[in-house]
């Protein structure tokens, strides 16, 4: 799973890079925000652009991606509030490009379900995406259903290393101060959520679902962003349920039910060269139920960038039945992606693990694998109690080069 995971991410990232390469700086592209918006003018007036009144059909067959894509460009060229009306009903949809900046600021009020079309060939990269955004909203009870189902037999990244990358459900690219709240995503053809570049983000009341063993579908991924938020929200996927990646900092979880899935995880980090530092990660009030992964901090043995994880804070944290609780892997090397030379340049220091509860479905319920080279510094312990449930073995902790301190943790957890 790690491997497929790993594969993906590196095409993924070579797609993203693609995409961003002939993009224009965020400034160049303001200058051009007047000619780029083109308001369709069939809006049904006042302030909302609602697309029944643009010729949406909210009967789950007709491709409705028209009157979204043109609700949006008259949404976005108008100054002042702005509200893209998707009322109750399932609407069909190819790929939505919604791209900015705004004139005003624009709430997406999703009632309805949209329904991402299983017919891949209409898709270029991903379903939703949504770019150069300033003060987004997205709220509402609907769905963005990506009836992943359909295709997830086409996903050949396990055993292709070259595959192709099915689209993921919702891209928030260059987006600052935004807010997803109250949606549901569910079955997304690849990730759920991707944030990448944004800055001030709020990610609240949100349910991601799709089953245990669907293919690379994390629930949301953070990449470079700042200031992200996921709060009261609860997912439970076949990938990671929330994963931090690289240039990721000032990121606050809490409140967050995660399950099925590979739990809340940092990286991988050092797979591709110049990533940037990740700092300032504060996990708090999650729960973890029967996920691969806990808490999980992973990086390349052998990585291609020197980069330092810094100021990771886990905090009350209830584990139920998890696979590996507490873990820090830094020998993470799948076949032929890196060389086992241990010679990693990440370093991962000032991490806490405070009150942590719960049970492991493992024997090891804390592993601290880290790097002779660059043992990880200032782990601090504190109240770790996660006993395994099992009775043909006993409760505990691996630790490898890991420097720290610990108090009122379970005896055989205790690594210092
Ligand atoms: C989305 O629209 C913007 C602006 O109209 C355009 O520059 C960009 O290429 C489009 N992206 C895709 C994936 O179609
Ligand atoms: C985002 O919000 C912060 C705090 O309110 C503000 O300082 C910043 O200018 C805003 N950024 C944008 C791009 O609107
Ligand atoms: C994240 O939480 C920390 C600690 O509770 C707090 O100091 C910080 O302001 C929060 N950051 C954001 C972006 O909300
Ligand atoms: C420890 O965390 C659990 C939730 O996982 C919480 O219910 C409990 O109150 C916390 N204990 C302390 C002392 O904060
Ligand atoms: C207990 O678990 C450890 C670690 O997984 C393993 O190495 C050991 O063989 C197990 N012992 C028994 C008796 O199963």
């Amino acid at each position: 799973m790690a491997l497929n995971n790993l594969r993906v991410f590196f095409f993924l990232a070579m797609v993203v890079c693609a995409a961003h390469a002939g993009k224009p700086a965020p400034k160049g592209k303001e200058e051009k925000a007047d000619s780029a918006a083109a308001p369709s003018g069939a809006a049904g007036g006042g302030d909302s652009s609602d697309i029944s009144k643009l010729g949406a059909k909210g009967d789950g067959k007709t491709d409705s991606s028209k009157a979204l894509n043109d609700a949006w460009a008259t949404a976005c060229g108008k100054e002042g509030p702005q509200t893209l009306m998707i009322p109750k009903g399932d609407y069909l949809t190819g790929p939505l490009n919604f791209t900015g900046p705004c004139k005003g600021s624009v709430t997406i009020q999703l009632d309805g379900n949209l329904l991402g079309t299983t017919d891949l060939g209409q898709y270029k990269r991903n379903w939703i995406e949504i770019n150069h955004v300033d003060n987004l909203v997205i709220t509402g009870k609907g769905t963005l259903d990506g009836q992943g189902k359909q295709v997830w037999d086409s996903n050949k990244c396990a055993q292709k290393y070259d595959c192709k990358i099915l689209p993921n459900s919702l891209v928030l690219d260059y987006v600052n101060n935004g807010t997803v709240s109250g949606i549901t995503l569910l079955n997304a053809k690849f990730f759920h959520m991707n944030v990448f570049q944004c800055k001030g983000m709020m990610i609240k009341d949100v349910t991601i679902t799709a089953p245990g063993d669907s293919p690379n579908t994390d629930g949301i991924h953070i990449g470079d962003s700042s200031k992200v938020t996921i709060t009261g929200t609860t997912i439970g996927t076949g990938d990671d349920c929330i994963s931090i990646g690289p240039g990721s900092t000032e990121i606050n979880i809490t409140g967050v039910t995660c399950g099925p899935g590979h739990g809340i995880s940092v990286g991988s980090l050092g797979r591709y060269k110049d990533e940037k530092d990740v700092t300032d990660i504060n996990v708090k009030d999650c729960t973890l139920k029967k996920t691969s992964n806990g808490v999980r901090i992973k990086s390349y043995e052998d990585a291609a960038s020197k980069l330092t994880a810094s100021k990771l804070h886990y905090e009350n944290i209830a584990m139920e039945d998890v696979q590996n609780p507490v873990i820090i892997d830094m020998k993470y090397c799948p076949n032929k992606i890196c060389t086992k030379n241990g010679a990693s340049k990440v370093t991962i220091k000032d991490v806490t693990f405070k009150n942590i509860t719960g049970t492991s479905a493992t024997p090891e319920a804390v592993s601290l694998l880290c790097s002779d080279k660059l043992p990880c510094t200032g782990v601090t312990m504190d109240n770790i109690k996660v006993e395994y449930k099992g009775t043909n073995n006993k409760t505990m902790a691996v630790c490898q080069n890991a420097k720290g301190s610990a108090t009122g943790c379970l005896k055989e957890l205790a690594c210092f």
